[in-house]
């Protein structure tokens, strides 16, 4: 009888690689171990440093604009302004959403997540354009285009398409993030929120080879189309422990209540070895470069659109959990914060993970073009700890198996 506790019988599956290499190699969800040479992004997490192309997020998030700098990450340069100028007029042009698309969007049900929505949309975009033609520059840059336009008009149209109505075509007089606020309530945005939106979107466009974009390089590495890769990566970043936790932030600040419970909050979660959503992280272990970045646009916004009690609430949690985790380099990241000012600018909660996937998408197509320059189809190797020479067992001979618990 086989039960599921036997001994983890470590052999090499790779007959060229004794089993002490390979069992020194394992490093649970690879954590440490390079997947690829990149030079699109670079993260120090212990001194809080945040680059694209080199040039440090602090830079772009106050100079540069979230398609300027996704043109910077997928191309490897600035652009000059007419190259900038194309970019953006091409994105404006392919916005719009085939009919079929929409008319599929309407069979979701209401109740579904906007993210599996947006993973199912992005999916259908390759039955349009299905073609593989990955050695074509003039199709790579389609394809970059098409996933930069489509992707905000394909969450905003679920928004409205789930609350019974009919979606808000974009406009072409808009900016990128002027657009995707309009497309939400067909109301033209307050500049100030339009410029802190298109800031949001620069901070999360794009972070080495985290969950998702790993996700993205694995599916980009069998040669399929970039709207399958993309498709794929949105799926992993929807997880409460990676994309997903902006939306969990909210709850947990709403569930504390108040600035007093913070700290019995704070006490249980350890206590019972729970995540704090929006805490910790792989390479971080000082305060997130990006959360310090949102932390200064919600206050600008809450300054100019009125305050969000949370925030105190927030800046408790903090200041507690330095206090009883720093010493394990747990702080804020990137989710912490942008919850609250996606919040301030009346962005639904559930749509929070989606707004992160808008961003992403530069750094994924980024990824997607570097991996094609020097693709080979990722395969790794397993430690196996399972059973040989077990025969099969006719049904009517067979006992009861014991589960481990
Ligand atoms: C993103 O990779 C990226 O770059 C991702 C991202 C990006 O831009 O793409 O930055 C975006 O995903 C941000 C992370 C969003 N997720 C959350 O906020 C969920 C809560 N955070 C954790 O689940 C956790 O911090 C992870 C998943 C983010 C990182 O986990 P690790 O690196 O696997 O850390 P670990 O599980 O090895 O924990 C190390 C220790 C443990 O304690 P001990 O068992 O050693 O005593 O730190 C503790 C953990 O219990 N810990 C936490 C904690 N995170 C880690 N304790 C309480 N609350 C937390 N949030």
């Amino acid at each position: 009888m086989v039960t599921q506790t036997d001994n983890l019988n470590v052999q090499a599956t790779d007959e060229s690689t004794t089993p002490r290499a390979l069992v020194c190699d394992f490093r649970p969800g690879l954590e440490g171990v390079p997947a690829v040479q990149s030079s699109i992004s670079y993260v120090d997490g212990k001194a809080g440093i945040l680059e694209y192309r080199g040039i440090p997020i602090e830079e772009l998030a106050t100079r540069s604009t979230f398609l300027e700098t996704s043109f910077l990450l997928i191309w490897g340069y600035l652009p000059t302004e007419a190259e900038l100028a194309e970019f953006q007029h091409d994105i404006q042009f392919h916005r719009r959403l085939k009919f079929r698309i929409r008319d599929m969007m309407k069979c979701f049900p209401e109740s579904g997540h906007p993210m599996d929505a947006l993973q199912a949309s992005a999916a259908a975009l390759g039955l349009f354009y299905s073609r593989r033609a990955l050695l074509d520059p003039s199709y790579i840059r389609a394809a970059v285009i098409r996933l930069l336009a489509k992707i905000p008009t394909m969450t905003a149209a679920f928004q409205m398409i789930r609350k019974g109505n009919d979606p808000i075509q974009p406009r072409d007089d808009l900016d990128y993030a002027a657009n995707f606020l309009y497309m939400l309530s067909e109301r033209e945005p307050d500049p100030l929120a339009a410029r802190v939106f298109d800031t949001c979107l620069t901070l999360h466009a794009e972070h080495t080879i985290n969950a998702s974009t790993f996700s993205a390089l694995v599916t980009a590495s069998t040669m399929t189309d970039p709207y399958a890769v993309v498709a794929s990566a949105v799926g992993t970043l929807a997880g409460p422990l990676h994309g997903g936790a902006n939306e969990e932030v909210i709850e947990m600040l709403e569930a504390i209540g108040s600035v007093e419970a913070v700290e019995g909050f704070v006490d249980r979660a350890i206590a019972e070895k729970s995540r704090i959503m929006g805490f910790g992280h792989r390479v971080y272990k000082v305060k997130d470069p990006r959360a310090t970045i949102l932390q200064q646009l919600a206050e600008q916004l809450f300054d100019s659109l009125g305050h969000d009690r949370h925030y105190d609430i927030a800046l408790e949690l903090e200041r507690v959990v330095a206090d009883r985790l720093g010493h394990k380099g747990i702080y804020p990241n990137v989710d912490f914060y942008s919850g609250l000012v996606y919040r301030r600018l009346g962005i639904p909660t559930d749509l929070f993970t989606p707004v992160f996937a808008i961003a992403r998408v530069s750094g994924w197509l980024a990824h997607w073009r570097e991996q094609l320059a020097a693709n080979r189809i990722f395969r790794p190797t397993q430690l196996y700890g399972g059973e040989h020479g077990v025969h099969y067992v006719p049904i009517d001979e067979r006992g009861p198996v014991q589960l481990a618990p």
